[in-house]
């Protein structure tokens, strides 16, 4: 019996028809996707036609999802998308213009930004999103923070005015004591129709950006109880409203986020990672792009997610994988994944000359800026020497602590105010002296 070889399960109750469907729809795109496997072989065609027999009368009886079925089978899927999770403080604007000579084509993400600090200084948006000319940052996602349609309306405008991103992503998942109080974040998902309604603003406001979402699996007010199960269905109902405004791009942090009783750092730790939850979404919503988010640490764990079976049994396939921590700790682990996930060749740079175009990049940046924070440029330098990749662990420990150790020395300069020119040399001299004195040449000269 057809029905009983199909190998998903879906979490919702849906009808025979739309059962059906879902499937050949389903199936349809794992065939596209099975390009990266290459086991797309003639049982998988049998199997279709098999399917599609069984289905035509059904098929008929449900227009929206053959519209789905038939984009499937002519539309290819977007190609499988590696991206470095937003991070504040961290992915910052100069972060960000280091790692772009790492990997040319993953995707990175702006930290949040409030849409209404970007709305209040329009005329400083350099400040929030970096000199988007001068040093391009392509391809990159800005994400917004906000629960106001009209303002995440206008801030969705002022950066697709200002740089060619490749997305505006709305932020519902943060857990901070700041976003529960003032209704954004994570408390977006308390309230899907004001979700719907940011969301179809913003898709409103901009012509050729993409507008996507981030969230969690659910969200909830309680203190944490271990073994509590996430809403399935809230969560059906809130992708529902966002698909409903237009968005077809999701990134879901794999994990419940609950608002009493834990930090913003527990909530990316305690609550338990369920992926397999994203992977049932991606089969209930077969029209819609997932993005998976939370734990994934190496290229075996991105694969694992993009391909049709996690080792255990099958899976729905996803569009794409977003890494947040691993990426920041060490980030030349994306040193290979342009050719990789790209078909595009990898960075033939060393590590000296990474450094060499980023202090190039700090001098420029800081050039006619009066106000900035030392330690701040100096951060995108501190993971170099980190990772599995790294020459040694003795040695990036000792290169950490001569760089916070001279950072401490320059302490009057932590929060410079005067002539850029001078700021700029000191980022330069600081790293270099930290690793003068703990990495070996030989190293910094190597391919990464
Ligand atoms: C320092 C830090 C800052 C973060 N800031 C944001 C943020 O601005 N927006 C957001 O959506 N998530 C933010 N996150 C969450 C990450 O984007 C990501 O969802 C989370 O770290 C789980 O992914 P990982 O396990 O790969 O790190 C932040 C995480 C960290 C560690």
């Amino acid at each position: 019996m057809i029905l009983n070889m199909a190998p998903f399960s879906s979490k919702s109750t849906l009808t025979t028809s739309d059962h059906l469907t879902r499937k050949l729809s389903n199936y349809v795109t794992r065939l596209h996707i099975s390009r990266f496997s290459k086991t797309c072989g003639t049982s998988h065609v049998k199997y279709v036609i098999n399917l599609a027999k069984s289905s035509v009368l059904l098929l008929l009886l449900n227009h929206l999802s053959v519209k789905i079925c038939l984009s499937r089978l002519f539309n290819p899927m977007p190609s499988p998308i590696l991206s470095v999770a937003p991070m504040i403080q961290w992915t910052d604007v100069h972060w960000r213009y280091m790692f772009r000579g790492i990997s040319a084509k993953t995707t990175v993400y702006t930290e949040m930004t409030m849409s209404s600090a970007l709305v209040h200084h329009a005329e400083e948006l350099h400040k929030f999103l970096g000199k988007a000319v001068e040093h391009p940052c392509s391809p990159c996602v800005v994400q917004l923070g906000g629960m106001d349609p009209a303002e995440l309306g206008e801030a969705a405008y002022l950066c697709e005015s200002y740089s060619a991103f490749e997305a505006i992503n709305l932020n519902c998942g943060c857990p901070s004591g700041k976003a529960k109080k003032f209704g954004f974040g994570a408390e977006m998902m308390l309230n899907p129709d004001l979700t719907r309604r940011c969301v179809y603003e913003m898709k409103r406001r901009v012509s050729s950006s993409d507008v996507t979402v981030k969230c969690r699996l659910g969200i909830y007010e309680e203190e944490f109880v271990d073994g509590a199960n996430t809403d399935y269905n809230h969560l059906v109902k809130f992708i529902g409203a966002v698909a409903e405004a237009g968005c077809s791009s999701m990134i879901v942090h794999a994990r419940d986020c609950v608002l009493r009783g834990l930090s913003p750092a527990q909530n990316r730790s305690v609550p338990p990672l369920r992926p397999d939850v994203v992977h049932a979404l991606a089969a209930d919503f077969p029209e819609m792009n997932f993005h998976l988010n939370g734990g994934i640490r190496s290229f075996e764990d991105i694969d694992r997610h993009l391909s049709r079976s996690d080792g255990e049994g099958p899976i729905y396939p996803l569009a794409g994988v977003m890494v947040g921590r691993k990426a920041y700790d060490d980030p030349f682990m994306f040193s290979t994944a342009d050719s990789r996930y790209y078909d595009h060749p990898d960075s033939s740079a060393t590590r000296a000359g990474l450094l060499e175009r980023y202090f190039d990049y700090v001098e420029d940046y800081v050039d006619g800026i009066n106000y900035f924070n030392l330690s701040k440029l100096i951060q995108p330098c501190r993971n170099f020497f980190s990772g599995k990749v790294c020459y040694g662990d003795r040695e990036n420990k000792l290169y950490k602590q001569k760089l916070d150790s001279l950072i401490k020395e320059h302490a009057k300069h932590a929060k410079c105010k005067g002539n850029g020119d001078e700021e700029g040399a000191i980022v330069r001299e600081i790293v270099l002296e930290a690793i003068r004195d703990t990495i070996p040449d030989s190293f910094l000269h190597e391919t990464i």
